[in-house]
């Protein structure tokens, strides 16, 4: 029977965070001051091995999964990645993913798409390296990050899907230029409007460009129309160039919530399930794995968990939610 929990939402797609670390200190998810060389990283014991992550994979898609997306930190700063890939594509009918800051990306997407990897999503915030670098703040150039998406889609990687937090005052300005660059290699860029993850960026509400503001700037120069979701309860709203050159889509968390069908599930590279991005505590699945539980113990736990949620964060965000405790986007992945 399909598991399905308090607001009738199915359990659908399962991201999950192979590490706590990344190569890059974004400014609006671990900013250098609070993820500095001090930070109490995850000591390796305590990170799901992939036999683990592997494990309970197979154990999510028996409850219906079908999409699984590993994630960070960054994934690929993970040792052997590409080993885990390859023991996620021998679960069938999955379409398997990654997100990636594509840092590390043109050296392992060959290795990636050998194991079994059908598809990335890279994240770039600008094509200009002087914001680029100022919201990575790692000193990281954009030609490096084109390099793996270009890399990624010669290996067969596709779609190849690009990612753009849009921050008021900071990369506005890349908008257009990102829009235009995309739209001809014919990857699908992404614009989200920037939340009040975690509790460490400093959010306001100033700080968000809505979508529609986005989706303004570019029709008025590249025309678009809307166009129909891939799937029922797609994060992305999706719009086309009317001229037939491709789309774009807007993720708007803020302004225009979409937890109603929200089908996600998240473990973080602790082991712990985490049923909103947004939310306070995991159930430790590691724990119960680590102590010798059966298969059978994790389904029944898994879904004890899944139904009683009733997580729509972001319908309900309001002032007064921005400041109550949350999990780290680093630690669960985005
Ligand atoms: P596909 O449609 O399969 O390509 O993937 P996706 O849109 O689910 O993927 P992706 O991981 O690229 O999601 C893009 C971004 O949307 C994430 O990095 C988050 O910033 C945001 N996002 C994804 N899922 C959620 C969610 O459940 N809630 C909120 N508030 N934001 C989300
Ligand atoms: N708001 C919106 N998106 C965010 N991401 C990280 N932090 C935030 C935030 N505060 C995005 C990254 C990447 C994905 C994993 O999540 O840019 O594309
Ligand atoms: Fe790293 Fe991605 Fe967070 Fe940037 S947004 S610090 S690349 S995990
Ligand atoms: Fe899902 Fe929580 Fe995001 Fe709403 S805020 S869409 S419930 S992850």
């Amino acid at each position: 029977m399909s598991l399905t929990d308090t607001l009738n939402r199915p359990l659908r797609d399962l991201r999950i965070s192979v590490t706590d670390r990344c190569n890059f200190r974004c400014v609006y998810c671990m900013p250098r001051e609070i993820f500095g060389s001090e930070y109490p990283y995850l000591p390796h014991n305590e990170v799901l091995t992939f036999e683990e992550i592997a494990r309970l994979a197979r154990i999510f898609t028996q409850h219906g999964v079908k999409k699984i997306r590993l994630t960070g930190g960054e994934p690929l700063v993970r040792k052997d990645a590409h080993l885990l890939v390859k023991m996620l594509a021998e679960i069938p009918n999955l379409d398997l993913t990654l997100t990636t800051n594509g840092a590390l990306l043109a050296k392992q997407a060959q290795a990636l798409k050998d194991a079994g990897l059908k598809r990335v999503t890279v994240s770039l915030d600008s094509l200009d390296d002087e914001i680029f670098k100022a919201l990575n703040d790692a000193d990281f150039p954009v030609a490096k990050v084109i390099e793996g998406m270009d890399t990624a889609a010669s290996v067969g990687l596709e779609p190849i899907k690009v990612n753009m937090v849009v921050k008021r005052g900071v990369n506005e300005s890349s908008i257009l230029p990102m829009a235009r660059f995309f739209r001809e290699r014919g990857y699908i860029l992404r614009f989200i409007e920037y939340m009040d993850v975690g509790h460490t960026n400093g959010w306001r509400m100033d700080d968000v460009v809505p979508s529609a503001e986005v989706i303004r700037i570019i029709n008025a120069e590249m025309p678009l129309e809307p166009a129909d979701a891939n799937y029922r309860g797609e994060v992305a709203e999706r719009w086309r160039y009317t001229d037939g050159s491709g789309e774009i889509g807007v993720i708007s968390s803020v302004t225009h919530a979409f937890c109603r069908d929200c089908n996600r599930a998240r473990i973080s590279a602790e082991g712990k399930l985490y049923t909103c991005l947004f939310a306070v505590n995991g159930h430790d699945l590691k724990s119960l794995m680590r102590n010798g539980a059966t298969d059978e113990d994790i389904s029944q736990a898994i879904s004890r968990v899944w139904h009683k949620r009733a997580d729509r964060y972001s319908e309900l965000r309001s002032e007064n939610t921005i400041d109550l405790p949350k999990v780290e986007m680093s630690h669960i992945g985005g």
